[in-house]
């Protein structure tokens, strides 16, 4: 017996070492960890559980029957973080790069259906060379068999891909369809077709970094939801994300019990907005004010400033906030900011997080880019997406709500549930000045007229009183009040029950 467990452990230490030393040492050189370091980083201590360590490729041509390397480049299995149950692949680049072949694919596929079966997220940290070339269709086949997972585990369990090496190809689609994506500065990337297809193609000349490195991701595109400097700052930043989150759609996400009374008075945020309406404050300040104790966790950061989305806890519950930022375009809906939202509310609503919604805007960004990039249909996204949203949601109106914009951002309207405005809040179709301008044209050229009939229209409608005559608002209340006012809000919605005409499914605009 002795025997055989020495030759269990042997092959064990065989799976372990991956493509060997020296291709581990050249992981390391790169500021890399591999894919089991990763994984010990990323789980508790002693609680990762490896399944299909054995697992080899079947290819045979291009010699590679003499290449087989057990375990065939991921490291699969689940463990816990903080004592909560996550499914986890690590792609492992020592082993052919890390490319997927078809028993790779599988090895994944596997995971991704114990996890929807067993109600526990997939973590994927992918770093791999693609399709495993000398497989040809039967690596594609595998991806294709990943994608459909992602889609089918969509909406049942959160799905988050850690991108920390190459992630090229059609590869990239796997992550796409994930819920959160974070990637590592300068060691990974994400492209369709890379730099070389792109000179030949379009004659553009760019790095691999420029083309699709997390900054691209997270600035540009959008792609990525935040980024980090090394492997394990990123690791870390995945396993304070994970506690935001339930388990799967059948659950509520973790209670953590605050230190932070709900009673807390913050008197800073009577004076935080200021005087002169055209002056931005920063909405962070709002959130961090708010949340226990000031924990926000803030996603795509670096993209559509202009509106922020992000978790923090309010009396220990988890909390996804979206508020427009009035230090970047004023606070502006445009396209990417519409889109950054739309998919963040959709998330919490997938997974039964309640929306709260901090409202300074001042409408919908005007200009022929915006139109011409299809503004219209991205602007319905929101809409749309907090129009479905069933989940508890409250809104609190800092200060501007002008138009459309204030119909859009989780007005009374379209079923938010509890609706609060600061005395600073102004409802109305647009700005005074606007508004005296397009009704008084013919006096435009006196400009005491225009000052006067503008005053009036501030003195009207500049307040959030006519909407809480309506019962649009069911409150004014007191800045400093905001976070036992919101957080009692919450309180009362915990068993909100709303369903929604009965249909395969919404046909959100696309
Ligand atoms: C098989 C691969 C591989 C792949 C890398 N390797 N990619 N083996 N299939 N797709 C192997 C290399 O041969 C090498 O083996 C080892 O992995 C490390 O690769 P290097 O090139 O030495 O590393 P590096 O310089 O860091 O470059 C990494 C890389 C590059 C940028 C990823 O390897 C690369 O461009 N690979 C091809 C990427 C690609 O075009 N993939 C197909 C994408 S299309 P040795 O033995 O020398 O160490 C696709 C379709 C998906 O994926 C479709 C889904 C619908």
């Amino acid at each position: 017996m002795q025997n055989i467990i020495e030759a269990l452990e042997r092959r064990r230490e065989q799976a372990r070492l991956g493509g060997g030393q020296v291709r581990i040492d050249a992981q390391h050189k790169k500021g890399k960890l591999t894919a089991r370091e990763r994984l010990e980083v990323l789980l508790d201590p002693g609680s990762f559980e490896e399944y299909d360590m054995f697992v080899t490729h079947r290819a045979v041509d291009f010699g590679m029957d003499k290449t087989v390397i057990p375990g065939d480049g991921v490291v699969t299995g689940w463990g816990t973080i903080n004592g909560r149950m996550t499914y986890v692949f690590s792609q492992d680049f020592t082993v052919f790069g890390g490319s997927l072949s078809e028993t790779h694919a599988k090895k994944i596929c596997k995971i991704m259906e114990l996890a929807v079966q067993n109600g526990a997220p997939i973590i994927g940290l992918n770093d791999s060379g693609g399709a495993r070339i000398q497989e040809g269709v039967a690596a594609l086949g595998g991806y294709a068999d990943v994608f459909l997972r992602n889609v089918l585990a969509s909406g049942a369990v959160p799905q988050i891909s850690v991108i920390m090496g190459p992630t090229a190809g059609g590869a990239v689609y796997s992550p796409a369809m994930t819920d959160f994506i974070y990637m590592v500065k300068d060691t990974s990337f994400m492209y369709v077709t890379g730099p070389d297809v792109v000179k030949t193609v379009t004659s553009e000349i760019v790095t691999h970094e420029e083309l699709g490195g997390a900054s691209t991701h997270t600035k540009i595109s959008g792609v990525a939801d935040a980024s980090f400097d090394n492997d394990i700052d990123t690791l870390l930043e995945v396993r304070r994300l994970f506690d935001f989150l339930p388990l799967s759609a059948q659950v509520k996400p973790p209670h953590v019990q605050p230190y932070d009374s709900i009673e807390r008075q913050d008197i800073a945020l009577d004076t935080l907005i200021p005087d002169s309406a055209q002056k931005p404050y920063d909405m962070r300040e709002v959130i961090i004010r708010l949340a226990d104790e000031g924990d926000f966790l803030e996603l795509q950061k670096d993209h559509a400033g202009n509106i922020l989305t992000g978790f923090v806890r309010l009396d220990g519950d988890t909390v996804g906030v979206v508020a427009n930022q009035p230090l970047v375009l004023a606070g502006c809906l445009d396209i990417n900011s519409s889109k950054k939202a739309a998919r963040f509310i959709r998330f919490c609503d997938c997974f039964g997080i309640p929306i709260l919604t901090l409202v300074d805007v001042p409408g919908f960004l005007p200009g022929v880019a915006q139109e011409y990039g299809g503004i219209i249909k991205h602007g319905a996204k929101l809409l749309f997406a907090y129009a479905e949203a069933t989940v508890p949601k409250v809104t609190v109106i800092t200060r501007k709500a002008y138009g459309g914009a204030y119909d859009v951002m989780a007005s009374k309207h379209i079923r938010a549930d509890v609706n609060y405005a600061w005395p600073s809040a102004e409802i109305a179709v647009m700005g005074a000045k606007g508004a005296t301008e397009i009704l008084y044209r013919a006096e435009l050229k006196d400009k005491d007229k225009i000052a006067k009939r503008t005053a009036d229209y501030e003195a009207r409608f500049a307040n959030p009183f006519v909407a809480a005559e309506r019962g649009f608002i069911d409150d004014v209340i007191l800045p400093h009040t905001t976070r036992r006012r919101v957080a009692r809000a919450f309180a009362t919605l915990k068993n909100k029950q709303q369903s929604m005409p009965a249909k395969k499914h919404d046909n959100i605009p696309l």
